[in-house]
């Protein structure tokens, strides 16, 4: 049978980061509430010249490598932080990237669900292309405002993945065990920078959404939960996940492992939520920092996001993948970033681009390989470094 999945995954965040240590005393709480009741413990920020496009450029720049761009011949990008409510972001990281006139682009909103929904879309497009290639990005910055509950739980980051008839990575069961309800636990409508959230109650759907998906993945696929040898979920925050898994072994009457989850979690609680990134920043944090093979092994992904739609899915690891990995990459790039104070953090996040169609031009900062360089006319203007 041909098999379709992920050939190559990368991801990319920001260059600058917030301890929570120091957030938690800046604003009179116990830092113990961040790190262990949230099991954070760093944020990434975002300076001036990055934003959800060059999060997308710069992530699928390193997903490309080895990979014929002119193979690509459908990019979605998924996104909660888009800039423009017509234009698709992933244009302007079509442009950056260099990708054939010849490649469909088009962007994907469900809240932190779109690149799930990414995933299963290229999917899909592959089983019917077998000879071609998509790339899905996903890429967020999670804004909830300075002096928020939520505040702890921001961050950034963009993933980028290949599909293909070729996967060195991991390949995907057909079973989808499928969630969707009316809820308003988070949204951002237009005219807002930062997201309503009703914290405590999108905690609760989060964990009623998994049982139903799961219930209904396992009706189709007749897994049980042991057949599963490790688990991804969407990463809002560390504990969130966590407390996800011991619902599900709860649920089957299963006691928990931190084996099945913990390596999941490294990457994220060195950045943050990325929203629609997470659920695949999870996968990568996996596959880089568990040592044994997993070679042939079935993981449990959860996608979960607000409004709300969730899935449920399971994939099987692929025999040779750990060569085709970008862990010193990834590794590198976490370990390089350049620590923030309260003060660069704040002013990070109260930076605003004119809006009234005037010339702004952003001093550099630390960044990948594209930055925003300025806005002009109401276009937002990149630049790729030398
Ligand atoms: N030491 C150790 N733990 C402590 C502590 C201390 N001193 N003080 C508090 N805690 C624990 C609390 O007991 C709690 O743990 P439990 O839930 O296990 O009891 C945890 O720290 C958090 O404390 P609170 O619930 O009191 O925190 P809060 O109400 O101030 O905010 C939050 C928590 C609701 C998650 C808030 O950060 C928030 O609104 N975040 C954004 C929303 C979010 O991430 N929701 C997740 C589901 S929705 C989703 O997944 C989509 C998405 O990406 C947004």
């Amino acid at each position: 049978m041909k098999k379709y999945g992920i050939e190559s995954l990368s991801f990319y965040t920001s260059r600058y980061y917030l301890d929570l240590i120091e957030l938690a005393v800046a604003r009179g709480i116990d830092p113990d509430k961040y790190t262990t009741g949230l099991g954070q413990h760093l944020m990434a920020v975002v300076p001036p010249d990055e934003d959800v496009v060059t999060l997308a450029a710069n992530s699928a720049k390193s997903a490309l490598a080895g990979i014929d761009p002119n193979e690509i011949s459908m990019m979605l990008v998924a996104t909660e932080s888009g800039i423009d409510q017509s234009k698709a972001l992933g244009i302007w990281v079509h442009n950056l990237l260099g990708l054939s006139p010849q490649c469909r682009v088009v962007e994907l909103k469900q809240a932190c669900y779109a690149g799930c929904a990414g995933l299963q879309l290229g999917l899909s497009y592959i089983s019917q292309n077998p000879h071609k290639k998509v790339l899905v990005i996903a890429t967020d910055i999670a804004r909830y405002g300075l002096h928020t509950p939520g505040e702890p739980t921001q961050g950034c980051g963009a993933a980028s993945f290949v599909l293909s008839a070729n996967p060195k990575l991991v390949t995907f069961e057909p079973e989808q065990g499928i969630f969707t309800s009316h809820v308003m636990d988070f949204w951002r409508p237009n005219y807002s920078d930062t997201a309503f959230v009703d914290g405590k109650f999108s905690t609760k759907i989060y964990l009623e959404a998994l049982e139903q998906c799961w219930k209904s993945y396992q009706e189709q696929s007749g897994r049980k939960f042991e057949d599963h040898y490790r688990f991804c979920y969407h990463l809002p925050f560390i504990r969130m996940a966590q407390k996800a898994h011991e619902r599900l072994a709860r649920l089957n009457g299963k006691e928990t492992t931190p084996d099945a989850v913990e390596n999941s979690f490294i990457y994220s609680r060195q950045l943050g939520n990325s929203y629609t990134a997470s659920l695949f920043i999870g996968l990568a944090s996996l596959l880089e920092n568990t040592q044994e093979d997993l070679s042939q092994k079935r993981v449990g992904f959860f996608s979960y996001g607000s409004g709300c739609v969730a899935e449920f899915f399971s994939g099987i690891i692929q025999p040779g993948y750990k060569e085709h990995l970008k862990t010193d990459y990834h590794r590198a790039m976490l370990e390089s970033r350049t620590r923030t104070g309260m003060a660069d953090y704040e002013s990070f996040f109260t930076h605003k681009l004119p809006q009234d169609g005037s010339h702004y031009v952003i001093s550099p900062y630390n960044t990948g390989l594209y930055r925003l360089s300025g806005i002009k006319n109401h276009e937002r203007l990149y630049e790729t470094k030398p």
